[in-house]
Order: structure tokens, then C-alpha cells, then sequence
């Protein structure tokens, strides 16, 4: 399968692109900064950027897509929007126009993470974001079923809990998903049997997990690792309790409460 991978520079994008390419599928990488090390194509472009996005799809026959290309934290209102939402209707259109028909989007936790961590959360939880972050996050998972339903494109919306090489907090032990899980995870989301638009939990196996595999077994997810091995070695912390109260753990609190739109000053 020849792949297109957003955000290969990435934390995430350097595992996927090796993975993917050990395990046989051709990629093709983008991102903001240049290739460090790539022996490919390497497009380095703003994915946000629909004409430099069009330039990519001309240029390449493409199979797929995995879009990893985002801020992974809390900015602006706008930010957010252009770095979740726009990028990901920029790679739509161009499938769209090209007949590909296969994305694996890096969603979040934090589309869902304002829940009370109650019961085991399953994938068909109401939208509930903690953050600006997140509602770019459900408003990406959005756009891709409507392109789902439009255009028959198979969308597999990942809501990743804390990619590491390791758990390094208590809340890690439930959210936890290892490098090699999330290349299978990829794997999976990129060759199960038309999935339409599926939403899987990005975890690993782990023994605390607060979210349902389920959804993520049906589409042949099938992790292998649990952070409960280094459990013994994590420090309880004080924010623990407060970190366990939502889905979002401390991007649900009062700490990351803020304005929307960045100021002038802040705009400069
Ligand atoms: N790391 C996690 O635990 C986690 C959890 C949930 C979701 N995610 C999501 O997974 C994706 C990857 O996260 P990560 O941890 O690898 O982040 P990262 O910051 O390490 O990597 C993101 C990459 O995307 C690139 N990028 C950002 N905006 C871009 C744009 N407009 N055009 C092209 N390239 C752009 C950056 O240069 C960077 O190389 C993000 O969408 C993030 O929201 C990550």
C-alpha cells in the first residue's frame, strides 16, 4: 500500500513511517519541516496549504493517508481549527479529486475527554471536548463522516490516550499507547475490511484501561503491550486524583481554562 503520512517528523510520524515501511507499504511523508534521514519523498509543506496538498496527491498515486500533521497541545480557538479541521479538509478534497479512499486520522482523547471517567467509556460516546484542542478534534471527526457518508470514503478516526515510550504517571497506566501498538493500530485502521467511518480508542493493552478496545478489535487492533509492568515504578502524585476525574486527565482542569481567540497583543 503506497501511504501518504502528515506529520512524518513527528513523535508519532517517525514510529508510523519505520513501521509502515518495515512492514512493506511505501510511504510517502509530509511535513512542515524538512526530511532528517528519509531515503523518499518528502514533501515539506503546510498541510493547512489545499493547493500544496493537491500538488502532493498530483504527483503521487496514493492508496491512503495517515494524517498526523497537528499541534498536539492547547492554543487559540483559530490555531486549533487550522491545524486539526483545515488540514484535515485540504487531504479530504485532494482524496476526494484523486478516488483515495482510505484515511487513519490521530484524533484524541480529548474529543471525548470532558466525560467523567466513570464506566469503561465505549466509542460511541456523545462528543465532549476539554479544550480547544479537542473541539478541533470532535470537528475533524466530524468532517471525516460527513466525507464518509458523501463519498464512500473508509475513515478510521484513532483517539490516541498518551503515545511514550513508557507510562510516566498513574493516568499513563490507563491511557498508555506504546510505539509498536500504535503502528499496529495504523496497520489495522489502514487494511480492515471497509470500515466506513469507525472511531477506535488508541491504547494499549493495558490491565487499568478506561477505554473500550472493542471497537479496535473489530477492526483487527489487536495490542500487545500493558504499561501495568512498570506500574510498580511510577510515583504517586499529588494530581493524581485530579487527573483521574475526566477522560482528558489534567486537560480537563481549571488550569488549562482560557480565552478562544488570541488577543492583538498576543497576535503582535
Ligand atoms: N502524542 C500523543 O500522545 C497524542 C495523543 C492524542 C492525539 N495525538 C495526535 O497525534 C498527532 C501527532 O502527534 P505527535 O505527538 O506526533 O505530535 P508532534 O508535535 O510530535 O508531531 C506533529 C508533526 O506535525 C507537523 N505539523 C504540524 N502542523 C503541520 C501542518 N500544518 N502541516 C504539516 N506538518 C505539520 C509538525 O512539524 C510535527 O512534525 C497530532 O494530530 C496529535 O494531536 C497525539
Amino acid at each position: 500500500m503506497r501511504v501518504l503520512v502528515t506529520g512524518a517528523a513527528g513523535a508519532i510520524g517517525q514510529v508510523v513511517t519505520t513501521g509502515l515501511l518495515e512492514r512493506g507499504h511505501d510511504v510517502v511523508a509530509l511535513d512542515l519541516v524538512a526530511a532528517e534521514g528519509f531515503d523518499g519523498h518528502w514533501y515539506p509543506v503546510d498541510c493547512a496549504d489545499p493547493d500544496a496538498v493537491a500538488t502532493v496527491f498530483e504527483e503521487q498515486h496514493l492508496d491512503a493517508v495517515v494524517h498526523l500533521a497537528g499541534v498536539p497541545d492547547e492554543r487559540s480557538l483559530t490555531d486549533e481549527l487550522t491545524s486539526h479541521v483545515v488540514t484535515t479538509a485540504a487531504l479530504l478534497d485532494a482524496m476526494v479529486t484523486h478516488r483515495v479512499t482510505r484515511i487513519v486520522y490521530a484524533s484524541s482523547n480529548h474529543a471525548v475527554g470532558r466525560t467523567p471517567h466513570t464506566d469503561l467509556l465505549t466509542a460511541d460516546a456523545a462528543p465532549r471536548a476539554d479544550t480547544f484542542y479537542g473541539v478541533a478534534k470532535v470537528a475533524a471527526e466530524s468532517l471525516l463522516r460527513l466525507y464518509a457518508d458523501r463519498h464512500g470514503i473508509d475513515a478510521v478516526a484513532c483517539r490516541i490516550g498518551s503515545f511514550l515510550d513508557r507510562p510516566e504517571t498513574t493516568r499513563h497506566l490507563a491511557t498508555w499507547l506504546s510505539p509498536a501498538d500504535c503502528v499496529r493500530m495504523v496497520e489495522a485502521a489502514l487494511t480492515a475490511t471497509a470500515p466506513g467511518y469507525a472511531v477506535l480508542y488508541g491504547i494499549s493493552a493495558n490491565t487499568r484501561a478506561w477505554w473500550d478496545l472493542a471497537p479496535g478489535r473489530e477492526l483487527g487492533y489487536h495490542p500487545e503491550d500493558d504499561a501495568e509492568r512498570w506500574a510498580d515504578s511510577i510515583p504517586a502524585r499529588e494530581q493524581d486524583e485530579d487527573e483521574a476525574a475526566y477522560v482528558g486527565g489534567p486537560f480537563a482542569l481549571e488550569a488549562f481554562h482560557r480565552a478562544a481567540l488570541a488577543s492583538s497583543a498576543e497576535r503582535g
